[in-house]
């Protein structure tokens, strides 16, 4: 229905665009997440205000907490005796604090032995906590840590973890009773201007994983191109970022062939985001390019994809999703040097006018493609824009994208493929704690590497590991968010250790 003014029948077919604007629901019930507020307090585990006092255990040093087998009227120490809570990886052991406490709740929470420690350990450990709260319907929770825990990427994880699990799926449920977020999180008996920027660290990234989280699971009818590119752009109006959209004039000026073959099959315009992040005084290079797979619905075009599990490809866009939330938390975060994002965003639609397999096509490179499956095309619209992120000045390539089935056959659901050149590849491997090996999805990397020839670049291939199909004890089941760490990190070694660049 077109409201207002009234339209010619010409005129309406012109504006096809509008037409299709009207189609898309805006029905969104409810926010998908809060970011709680982080403090630091000295107040200790007895004063300290809450709801809910989380004690995380470490199974062999269970005698440190005899602190709080006193408070718990010696009932800790009897479940340790009979067996009922150890303290192994996430299990949680919900009890009460003597009367003199102020806060009575609390949630004794096991992280295993002292050397198995890690921040994914912590990382999840908090987020377990987060979720039980919320179960609880706790709102404000401080955690009393070990004394030793002073490690600020252990803080860091901690902070993510928290705001990761504060995170409800349920957006578009009509009937959503469980729906309860924290509002408060503190660091009980702390202290110190690096606790507190080391928590902000974390909710910082633990935030862009939210935010990706959200676009990923949104629905093709809502998520077209121009409406990720719309709140990808909002996502990054931060200090220091300017963006640019490419419509499809301007990709045929730059001869885009490959990301407009891909989109002629669809009713819904392609488009191209480009952010540029500039700190005063970082150096002219490296300069870091990001480049995310954008097909907001993967139908297969032609060579359609069969009915079963079709649904699941409204997540095609988490690449694009991935670098546009590492590039919000790397540029508020003021990492030292420039960066550039690339991130090509269109369906792949069987419409009327679809490129038919056979058809040739010619990249902005100048390479010429010939498509015999027309669901092979991430690689086609990234070769365009790998090769523009090399033409507007990045130095370094990382590309995320699901790009193939072949990967989670070869990897699974747990592990992100990566390729790329020797060295670089290296950095990238030292920045993410799950690196992958190449495996069959290979062939699809060889491609993309035709359009970076003498860059450093690397490809992740997070088609296995970009949703869960099953919730865990410290995640909801749909996007994941992976890999918006990998890349924050790698921004934040900023250049150090890179390969160089030929010139
Ligand atoms: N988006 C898919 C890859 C994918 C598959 C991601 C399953 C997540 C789960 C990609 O566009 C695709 O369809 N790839 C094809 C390539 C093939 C036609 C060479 C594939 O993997 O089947
Ligand atoms: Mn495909
Ligand atoms: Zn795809």
């Amino acid at each position: 229905m077109l409201r207002g003014t009234s339209y010619g029948v010409n005129r309406v077919l012109v504006d096809a665009n509008r037409l299709v604007d009207l189609r898309v629901p805006k029905i969104r019930m409810h926010a998908a997440y809060e970011i709680p507020q982080f403090t630091v307090t000295s107040d200790t585990a007895d004063t300290v205000e809450a709801d809910l006092l989380a004690v995380p255990v470490i199974q062999d040093k269970r005698e440190a907490s005899a602190f709080f087998d006193k408070a718990t009227g010696n009932e800790l120490g009897s479940a340790f005796e009979r067996g009922e809570f150890s303290g192994k990886p996430y299990e949680l052991w919900p009890t009460h604090f003597s009367e003199e406490w102020r806060t009575r709740r609390g949630l004794m929470v096991g992280v295993g032995n002292a050397a198995e420690l890690n921040v994914e350990r912590i990382r999840r450990m908090a987020a377990c906590v987060g979720l039980a709260a919320r179960q609880q319907r706790r709102a404000r929770v401080s955690f009393q840590l070990p004394a030793e825990w002073t490690d600020a990427a252990w803080l860091e994880a901690l902070a993510e973890g928290v705001t990761v699990a504060n995170f409800d799926n349920g957006q578009y449920k009509s009937k959503n009773d469980s729906r309860f977020f924290l509002s408060a999180v503190s660091i009980a008996g702390a202290s110190g201007s690096h606790v507190a920027d080391a928590l902000e660290r974390g909710r910082r990234i633990g935030e862009a994983i939210n935010a990706a989280r959200v676009l990923i699971n949104e629905p093709g009818n809502s998520l077209t191109p121009r409406e990720l590119v719309d709140r990808a752009r909002a996502l990054t109006a931060v200090p220091d970022v300017t963006s640019e959209v490419l419509d499809e004039k301007q990709m045929e000026q730059l001869g885009m062939g490959l990301l407009l073959g891909v989109a002629r099959g669809s009713a819904e315009p392609p488009r191209v985001l480009v952010l540029r992040y500039e700190p005063v005084g970082a150096p002219p290079s490296p300069v870091l390019g990001l480049v995310g797979k954008g097909i907001t619905f993967d139908t297969g075009g032609l060579s359609l994809k069969p009915a079963d599990g079709m649904e699941r490809m409204k997540d095609d866009m988490a690449g694009a999703a991935t670098v546009v939330a590492a590039f919000r938390a790397a540029a508020l975060e003021r990492v030292p040097l420039r960066m550039i994002a690339v991130v090509p965003c269109t369906e792949n639609m069987p419409g009327g006018r679809a490129t038919k397999p056979g058809d040739i096509l010619r990249g902005a490179s100048g390479l010429t493609v010939e498509v015999n499956n027309t669901d092979a095309e991430g690689r086609l619209i990234l070769g365009d824009g790998l090769w523009y992120a090399h033409k507007i000045g990045a130095t370094h390539l990382v590309d995320v994208a699901t790009l193939t089935g072949a990967c989670v056959v070869a990897l699974g659901k747990v592990t992100t493929g990566l390729f790329g050149t020797d060295e670089w590849v290296q950095v990238i491997r030292d920045a993410a704690n799950s690196p992958g090996r190449p495996a069959g999805a290979i062939t699809a990397a060889m491609f993309l590497k035709e359009f970076v020839p003498g860059l450093p670049w690397a490809h992740l291939d997070i088609a296995g590991t970009a949703w869960a199909d099953e919730s865990r004890a410290w995640t909801a089941k749909g996007a994941t968010g992976v890999m918006i760490r990998t890349l924050v990190e790698l921004a934040r070694t900023a250049g150090s250790g890179w390969p160089g660049t030929p010139s």
